[in-house]
């Protein structure tokens, strides 16, 4: 039997499928295997609706951003109907990746021999010494539209025509989370970190708080060792909501903004940190919410992108500057800390000693996100 048969056989996976307190975690391989990672791009990144940011970073006609997410170069850009797209971006002439950055265009033009595209559909509207060449229409080489759904100024992409809408997706999300009005906040702070670290090493982290006394101790130590049974959920997402007083988005002590006044039921009582699947995590507090985007690069690379939210009331007030260092100070401290043991633990599991482990009791939703894995990539 071939390695890669064996990497995708079930039977390996068995203990992993069996009940939290019975289950094993997943083989270590799946952390490190390039030909593990390959099948999760082709089972489920190419196939899901992936969150990419919100919509308030391209906020005028023109502006653009251009990103890789799983080696697909992608441009967002907002056109003159205000109406935001996502082009594939690579050019129709000879592939060459058309935008570089980010910015503010009237067209997005190629930097290899100037084929340019309107910005509003991303029709080919120039393309110098193409008169001689037989059959050519500049109809049929407009830049490739990717598909995206918008949900409360979230942006989501999704590379397969055939997938159901992004509210199937979501499910009762929405209506789980309506009363923070997402769709009214205003981003203030979008940070990019570079992680040696497999994705679901990232994932797993944000959703279990077994390890906050060790890993936060000098930030977060004085909240408690929370443990709360997971969320029921109506789609693909999962989630805790931890129930306390005080902002999770400051450090012990600091001070903040008034609570968002709408809030009501759970989100009146707690924090609710959910993981929109495949690996978009969200933290909603009682004065504003964080992400956490992450785009997987290789098996062991991981781009992070961690975005602040806050109402839009709260970021007009005359306090706002002063106090909101306290957020971000808070983010910045915590999130790398994240980041440092994700990566201590991928250093782990590169060793040909290690094994799978066994799951705690407070590691409920690292055993669903697994299993959610292999569901799909088992599937193929
Ligand atoms: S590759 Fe873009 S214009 Fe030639
Ligand atoms: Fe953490």
């Amino acid at each position: 039997m071939s390695i890669i048969e064996n990497l995708f056989d079930p039977a390996r996976y068995a203990d992993v499928r069996k009940p939290l307190l019975e289950a094993e975690t997943l083989p270590p391989d799946c952390y490190i295997s390039e030909e593990f990672f390959k099948r999760e791009v082709e089972t489920i990144f190419m196939k899901v609706w992936n969150f990419i940011g919100r919509e308030d970073r391209v906020p005028n006609p023109g502006d653009y951003a251009a990103f890789e997410f799983v080696g697909v170069p992608i441009v967002l850009v907002r056109g003159r109907d205000r109406k935001v797209r996502a082009f594939s971006n690579s050019c129709r002439h000879r592939g060459a990746k058309v935008m570089q950055g980010n910015g503010n265009c009237t067209v997005m033009s190629c930097p290899y021999h100037a084929w340019t595209y309107a910005i509003d559909d991303g029709r080919l509207i120039g393309a110098m010494e193409m008169e001689e060449t037989e059959g050519f229409a500049k109809k049929d080489f407009g830049l490739i539209e990717l598909r995206l759904e918008t949900w409360a100024g979230f942006l989501f992409i999704n590379f397969d025509h055939d997938a159901a809408p992004l509210s199937d997706w979501l499910g009762d999300l929405p209506e789980v989370l309506a009363s923070y009005n997402l769709e009214t906040m205003v981003t203030t702070r979008r940070v990019e970190y570079d992680l040696d670290c497999n994705w679901k090493v990232y994932v797993e982290n944000a959703m279990e708080s077994y390890h906050v006394p060790t890993v936060h101790q000098q930030t977060l130590q004085k909240q408690n060792r929370d443990h709360n049974p997971p969320i029921p959920t109506n789609g693909e997402y999962c989630g805790l909501l931890t129930r306390h007083t005080g902002s999770r988005a400051l450090l012990p002590g600091a001070k903040g903004f008034p609570y968002i006044p709408t809030l009501e039921g759970p989100a009146a009582e707690g924090t609710y940190y959910v993981l929109i699947n495949p690996s978009t995590m969200f933290g909603l507090t009682f004065d504003c919410m964080w992400w956490l985007e992450l785009h997987p690069v290789s098996a062991e690379k991981t781009k992070l992108i961690v975005g602040s939210c806050f109402p839009k009331e709260t970021t007009e007030r005359d306090d706002f500057e002063e106090l909101v260092g306290n957020y971000y100070d808070r983010w910045e401290k915590s999130i790398v800390e994240d980041n440092v043991i994700s990566d201590i633990q991928q250093i782990g599991l590169r060793s040909p000693f290690v094994k799978p482990g066994r799951f705690s009791y407070m590691e409920p939703l690292v055993h669903t996100i697994d299993n959610w894995v292999l569901d799909r990539v088992l599937s193929k």
